[in-house]
């Protein structure tokens, strides 16, 4: 009975631990970063021409991005305007 109780617990904090991932994961992906390129170069030529990456230093592109989203709602989602962010983020110095 104690065995069962053992694995029963073994099961339900598993799928717990690995949800919380390790510090490394919450890095920059490189794959977040590749999407957020692509978008970057989708989803900003829309009203303008693309815009040079060291226009703007980190915290400049991530108000920069919230700005470029609440022009045109539509057209850049929550989700995306985070993956653009991480890429710029990545990308640009301090
Ligand atoms: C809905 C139209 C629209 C979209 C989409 C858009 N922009 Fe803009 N952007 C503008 C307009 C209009 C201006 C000029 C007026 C201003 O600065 O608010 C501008 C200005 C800028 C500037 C110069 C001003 C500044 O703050 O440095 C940058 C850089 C820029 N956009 C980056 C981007 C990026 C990055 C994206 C994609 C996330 C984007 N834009 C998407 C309309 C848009």
């Amino acid at each position: 009975m104690k065995k069962i109780l053992f694995i029963l617990t073994l099961i339900l904090i598993l799928p717990l631990s690995l949800a919380c991932g390790s510090p490394e994961e919450e890095a920059i992906s490189p794959q977040l970063i590749k999407e957020g390129q692509q978008l970057y170069t989708t989803k900003c030529n829309k009203c303008h021409e693309i815009k040079p990456i060291d226009t703007h230093v980190r915290t400049g592109w991530i108000s920069c991005v919230e700005r470029m989203q609440e022009k045109d709602p539509t057209w850049i989602s929550d989700e995306e305007r985070e993956k653009i962010t991480a890429y710029l983020s990545a990308s640009v110095k301090e």
